[in-house]
């Protein structure tokens, strides 16, 4: 019984694990390739936050190559991964506003603030945990703006 039962949650949590995965696979290529990229992001970002935040210790070296990772992911060249025809309601599992392909010197803007910003991270996050977190507000500033005016709300 308690095997069981045991063997259910586990299936139970891979599946809600799983799910979004599953959900992944079906999506137009450049919707998957532009949400990798945003994940990504996140995932680097994430650490960055959490040393900000003290939820996790201070680790200069991780803080810097965390930094470094979101410098170089906004210095793809992402062009193909904005397909036409994939926009919020136009492709499934898109969130990406349709002003996107109607303003795309601002979404290149947006893209070059974040890289400016990831760069000053990377100077500032071995520098110490108050240098870490002086420049943390500017660099979530930067996805935050653009998820503003490009992202579809949840
Ligand atoms: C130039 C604009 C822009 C910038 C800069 C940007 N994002 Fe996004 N982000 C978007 C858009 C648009 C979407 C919705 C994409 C879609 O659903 O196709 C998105 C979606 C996401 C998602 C959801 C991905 C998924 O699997 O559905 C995450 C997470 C995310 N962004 C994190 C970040 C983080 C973290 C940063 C900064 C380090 C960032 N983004 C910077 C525009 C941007």
């Amino acid at each position: 019984m308690r095997l069981r039962h045991t063997v259910f949650i586990g299936l139970a949590a891979a599946s809600l694990a799983s799910a979004p995965l599953v959900a992944q696979e079906n999506l137009a290529p450049a919707v998957k390739a532009r949400h990798a990229q945003m994940n990504l992001y996140a995932f680097n970002l994430g650490t960055l936050g959490a040393m900000a935040q003290d939820k996790m210790d201070y680790d200069a070296e991780a803080a810097t190559a965390a930094a470094g990772n979101i410098v170089k992911l906004s210095s793809l060249n992402a062009m193909a991964m904005w397909a036409p025809g994939t926009a919020a309601g136009e492709a499934e599992g898109s969130r990406a506003l349709p002003a996107i392909w109607e303003n795309s010197d601002d979404v290149i803007a947006k893209t070059v603030a974040l890289n400016e910003a990831a760069v000053a991270m990377e100077a500032a996050a071995g520098e110490g945990l108050d240098s870490l977190k002086a420049a943390f507000g500017p660099l979530g500033g930067a996805c935050g703006d653009c998820h503003k005016s490009y992202r579809e709300p949840e």
